[in-house]
């Protein structure tokens, strides 16, 4: 009895052992022999990462002698490099030059869209369409690999709570269900679940972690939370992402729990490769193995035996790998057997995408002028964008337009090609893409537009210059802000309806985009508020990187789009919209607040012991003097162009047991004479446990097609992990008691119902 007792739980031990470290892949023999002839040199020389300059550089040195370093065996990849032919230079060197021939990973950022543009990542997961996301990060990765990259660094899937940070515009928002659906579908995209096909490409999940958690919103900056927070609220799209199969991990920029992330050993090993079981290779953020000499880590000798002993594979661009490991293991501060793990790891990587068998396998020139740009691609562009659209408000149903209407179209976004791709598309081509005029104009040939800027983005020439730095985003015109303004008010006072295309140019978000006032620029204020004296009825089209604060706005304007950076389809999508083709079914997955001393403001806050009470003001409770707690857009909202009412819900049981999923039930009906889509939600509350729940959070959502009149039954299944938080020992557990669900079409959502878990 005794012996089966001990072998049994020796068993369990074992398979609880294998779950946590995951299904780690077997060693690959051609690997395990090269590494046996590479000398320690030959070893670091994999571990650098470089970028010899040429395109759009992504942070502020480039790499210098890269061809001399390459023949050195000095170099185990390249990033901003492309097109068929130089990979295959690239190539050649490495192969028939170094010793080894050991060919080289090529990097890039392809964060939504190779010169296929789809809309900015923030746009992107407003459409809460999976299969949608997945196929542009195909495309993306059937693109890219056709102009001879093999890695990409996205997809970036850091939770962002706070609109001011500037990156808020390469992630999926707020929330880390959604975001781990996103992180999966970007991955699975990238990779296919087949890395030696020619179309596919290595995903990387960045940035490692917690960096959309900077304080005060400011880039870069440092981030300190618990780990109950960090592990409920902030990893699980890191880990989805992993739990996909991405390849590669990018460590950020900011510190955790104090000590950088690039040197972060409890990171980079005892989570993510001991608990999550992760055994593909890390690379560091631009420079930030150096980077933290500065935040006071010590000298380059130092900060680099700090990373490469806490687990980073890869050095990005400041080469303190290849300058000083080898020092470093002559005085025994780094062991041989760590730099050859690290290299073995990017070896693997090579492997795994077919680059020994190959070196060229991307290098085929043929590939660019089949994949790249094609009708197809720029079919799902179109589609991406509109889809990405979240109607903000639409007082006497004023939008749609008809297709013959007399249009003002005013604002300095209206023409312009400069704006519509959005931050961090260096790969793609602005001059290809459709302003907002031409899409107009292509949808509704017969409407009267008339198309004037009327203001400046910003009339601030300091300011523009900061945001001009790949480019003039922010042109300030000749014209004086008087000249402009009369010419749109005489545009408007001839005209059915205002069009005001206004908002962020695409560099005022992004990364080192952050800002401390998220309002629409004064400029563009005062242009809205004059067209609005003109009693005409004014539509705004709105554009940003992130949720803005459009208090005042939302009274003026009778109609207002948020239109995100569309990317390279942005006139067609708007249009397409505007004048109906298409009833926009977007939901916000950021809340957007009343003013910036309410951030953060999220859907899945805790209740506080001092709740705030209802509309009456009481002292004692936890809310502002000067505005109301919740926020002026609450996450999952949008609306359309018909409407949607929800009844009927019910649960399949009263009681479950732990392991168990449970059916929940709703009819939608779309009450309203348009065919159109609704993102059904449904929120969680876990009434009582061991650490404070959130009011309530998502859980569960489907996207459904509605014919006018029609009611449909959906059916969203709560999984047992669902139910499941990381408690105070961060253990992943679901605890006994009462639940509440809510389910709707925000996260307002209203109808409620209750089951126990036993
Ligand atoms: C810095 C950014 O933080 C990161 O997202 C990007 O991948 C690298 N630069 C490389 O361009």
């Amino acid at each position: 009895m005794k012996t089966i007792h001990s072998r049994y739980i020796l068993i369990v031990l074992l398979c609880i052992s294998v779950h946590a470290i995951g299904q780690k892949r077997q060693a690959i023999p051609e690997v395990e022999a090269l590494l046996k002839k590479m000398t320690l040199e030959e070893k670091i020389g994999q571990l650098n990462l470089l970028t010899p300059g040429g395109g759009v550089a992504t942070g502020s040195v480039v790499s210098k002698n890269v061809e001399e370093k390459i023949k050195a065996g000095n170099v185990g990849g390249l990033f901003g490099v492309s097109g068929p032919d130089k990979i295959r230079q690239a190539q050649e060197i490495a192969v028939k030059n170094t010793r080894l021939g050991i060919p080289l990973l090529i990097g890039s950022d392809i964060i939504h869209g190779y010169k296929t543009t789809f809309p900015i990542p923030l746009g992107l997961s407003s459409s809460w369409d999976m299969k949608l996301i997945e196929k542009t990060a195909q495309i993306a990765a059937q693109e890219s690999t056709a102009d001879g990259i093999n890695w990409n660094f996205s997809p970036m899937v850091d939770i962002a709570r706070d609109p001011r940070w500037g990156r808020i515009a390469e992630g999926a928002g707020e929330d880390p269900y959604l975001g781990s659906q996103i992180a999966k579908a970007m991955v699975e995209g990238y990779q296919q679940d087949d890395l030696t096909a020619e179309n596919t490409m290595i995903a990387t999940v960045k940035h490692f972690a917690l960096y959309g958690a900077s304080e005060g919103g400011r880039d870069y900056n440092t981030t300190d939370m618990s780990r109950v927070k960090m592990f409920n609220e902030y990893l699980p799209p890191y880990k989805s992402a992993i739990d996909a199969g991405a390849e590669s991990v990018m460590s950020s920029f900011n510190d955790v729990d104090g000590v950088p992330a690039s040197g972060n050993k409890w990171l980079l090993t005892t989570l993510l490769r001991d608990r999550w079981g992760f055994d593909g290779f890390v690379v560091s953020d631009y420079t930030s193995v150096n980077e933290m000499i500065a935040h006071g880590m010590g000298d380059l000798q130092a900060v680099s035996a700090l990373s490469i002993n806490a687990g980073l594979d890869m050095d990005m661009v400041g080469e303190g790998f290849l300058t000083t490991l080898k020092k470093s293991v002559e005085e025994g501060k780094v062991t041989e057997e760590t730099i050859t793990n690290a290299c073995r790891r990017i070896l693997e990587a090579k492997h795994r995408l077919g680059l020994f068998e190959d070196p060229y396998k991307y290098s085929d020139s043929k590939r660019p002028q089949r994949d790249i740009l094609t009708d197809a691609n720029k079919v799902v562009a179109r589609e991406a964008a509109r889809k990405s659209f979240v109607l903000l408000k639409n007082e006497n149903n004023t939008l749609p337009l008809a297709k013959n209407a007399k249009i003002a179209l005013v604002g300095p976004l209206a023409n312009s090609k400069n704006n519509m791709l959005g931050t961090w598309a260096p790969t793609g081509d602005p001059q290809l893409s459709i302003p907002i005029l031409e899409g107009l104009k292509n949808v509704a040939p017969d409407a009267q537009i008339t198309y004037t800027k009327g203001a400046n983005i910003s009339n601030d020439s300091a300011f523009a210059k900061k945001v001009n730095v790949f480019g003039p985003r922010i042109e300030i015109s000749q014209e004086s802000p008087e000249a402009l303004l009369a010419e749109a008010l005489a545009a408007a006072n001839n005209a059915d309806v205002v069009v005001a295309v206004v908002g962020e140019a695409t560099e005022m978000s992004g990364e080192a985009g952050s800002r401390t006032d998220i309002t629409i620029p004064e400029s563009q204020k005062h242009l809205i508020r004059e067209l609005v004296k003109t009693g005409k009825p004014v539509v705004l089209v709105l554009m940003s990187g992130r949720p803005l604060v459009i208090t005042e706005e939302m009274d003026l304007a009778v109609s207002i789009l948020q239109v995100w950076h569309p990317g390279i389809e942005a006139g067609n999508a708007v249009a397409d919209v505007v004048f109906g083709d298409y009833n926009p079914s977007g939901k916000l997955t950021a809340s957007w607040p009343r003013n910036v001393g309410q951030i953060p403001v999220y859907h899945s806050m805790k209740n506080t012991g001092r709740p705030a009470p209802g509309p009456e003001f009481e002292k004692f409770k936890s809310q502002y003097l000067d505005s109301p707690n919740a926020p002026l857009l609450p996450f999952g909202y949008g609306l359309s162009y018909t409407s949607f009412e929800y009844g009927n819900l019910s649960l399949a049981k009263k009681e479950i047991n732990q392991g168990e999923s449970l059916e929940v039930q709703v009819d939608v009906t779309n009450t309203g004479d348009r065919d159109g889509e609704e993102v059904v939600q449904l929120y969680l509350h876990d009434i009582v446990r061991s650490i404070t729940p959130p009011v309530r959070t998502l859980k569960g959502f489907e996207k459904v097609f509605l014919k006018k009149g029609e009611t449909k039954t959906v059916t969203l299944t709560l999984e047992a992990d669902d139910l499941k938080f990381y408690n105070g020992a961060l253990d992943f557990v679901a605890e006994p008691g009462e639940f509440e669900i809510f389910v709707g079409g925000n996260s307002n959502a209203s109808l409620k119902g209750t089951f126990t878990l036993n």
